[in-house]
């Protein structure tokens, strides 16, 4: 057995965490080896709440999971954790766009980063799920100057998620038969889940579902409303669908990338291949190594409507830094 890692999880009694926690204990991420201490943050006002959700953990005996530290005090929550997933913060509720959020959230994520900074681990990594995710993860990268900002990922997955069930049940195949699905930009209505990479059985999705019209209208709006039709369906928002997309990302950040094939999120932009301006965190395909380490996909021939997409939600992104540079 290996020695535990430390994997820090805020939003402790949300209902994201209610299926995060459970999932990171039962070795579905880490694998089966590899023990987990879980140190879970809350705002005091939840605390109780937490409390509840700690001993459903104790209750599951799950051999993995080697402690369970529950605290209200981040300087406590990332204290040497080796991974940290952001998901405290308000979720939008009907008639409000992610972007609504930040006046609420934004300032959570100064605080974290500046503790994250102060206390974890030399190789951290950090998932921002809560919204608006790109920014918030901006917010808190900013204030962790120790930390690399290659570190940082806001998560698409859900979005990347998203759009290959789309493309599957048109396609009608299954899933794991749709690869090569990139989104670009935001986690919001102005994603562009880039369809015209996306192969179906090795071969180009446009090809296989020869109806370009679907992708540029039902695809791309299914997908990028996809958070608001759950809201409006379920009254809260995503939370099954969003702690299994986090674990994904996690998974795809630790596992080597199969041959040819990618994964999305939200990463610093720096110096990047396709002219995106730099100083955001805006979603590409991805490539890892399997050690955490991550690069861009490169070489992609964006097309005239890809590149108008890929811009349009870069400028929803620079609008949305500008309205936060007192937090960054
Ligand atoms: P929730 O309201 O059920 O839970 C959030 C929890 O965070 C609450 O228990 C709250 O007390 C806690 N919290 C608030 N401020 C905190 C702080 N400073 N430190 C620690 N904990 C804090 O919400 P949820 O449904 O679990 O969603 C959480 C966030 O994730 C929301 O912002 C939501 O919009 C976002 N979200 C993102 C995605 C994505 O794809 N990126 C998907 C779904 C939800
Ligand atoms: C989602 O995509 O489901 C989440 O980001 C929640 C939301 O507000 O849409």
């Amino acid at each position: 057995m290996k020695d535990p890692i430390r994997v820090a999880v805020t939003g402790g009694a949300g209902q994201i965490a209610y299926s995060l926690l459970f999932r990171i204990g039962n070795g579905e991420v880490f694998g089966p080896e590899q023990p987990v201490i879980l140190q879970i943050l809350e705002i005091p006002q939840a605390m109780d709440a937490l409390k509840g959700v700690v001993m459903e953990l104790q209750d599951s005996a799950q051999p993995l999971v080697h402690d369970i530290i529950a605290t209200d005090d981040a300087n406590v929550a990332f204290k040497d954790a080796n991974w940290a997933i952001l998901v405290g913060g308000k979720p939008r509720g009907p008639g409000m766009v992610r972007a609504d959020l930040i006046a609420a959230n934004g300032p959570i994520f100064l605080d974290q980063g500046k503790a994250i900074n102060d206390n974890a681990a030399d190789d951290i990594r950090v998932v921002v799920v809560a919204n608006p995710c790109n920014s918030n993860c901006l917010v808190a990268a900013s204030n962790a100057p120790d930390v690399p900002k290659d570190r940082w990922f806001a998560m698409t997955r859900l979005d990347e998620n998203r759009a290959r069930a789309q493309v599957a049940d048109k396609a009608g195949v299954l899933s794991t038969e749709v690869t090569n699905v990139g989104i670009w930009g935001n986690h919001s209505a102005s994603q562009f889940p880039n369809f015209e990479e996306i192969k179906v059985g090795g071969k180009p999705a446009t090809e296989v579902i020869d109806d370009r019209g679907w992708f540029e209208g039902d695809f791309l709006t299914t997908v990028q409303d996809r958070g608001k039709a759950i809201i409006d369906a379920r009254g809260k928002s995503s939370a099954a669908s969003a702690a299994n997309a986090a674990l994904d990302t996690i998974r795809s950040l630790i596992t080597p990338t199969a041959e040819g094939d990618w994964f999305s999120a939200a990463v610093y932009s720096d110096g990047n291949p396709y002219g995106i301006a730099d100083g955001i965190f805006y979603s590409f395909p991805l490539r890892s190594t399997g050690n955490g380490d991550w690069e861009i996909v490169e070489g992609l021939e964006l097309s005239d409507y890809a590149k108008e997409k890929a811009a349009a939600t870069q400028d929803e992104l620079l609008k949305e830094r500008e309205a936060i540079t007192d937090l960054l």
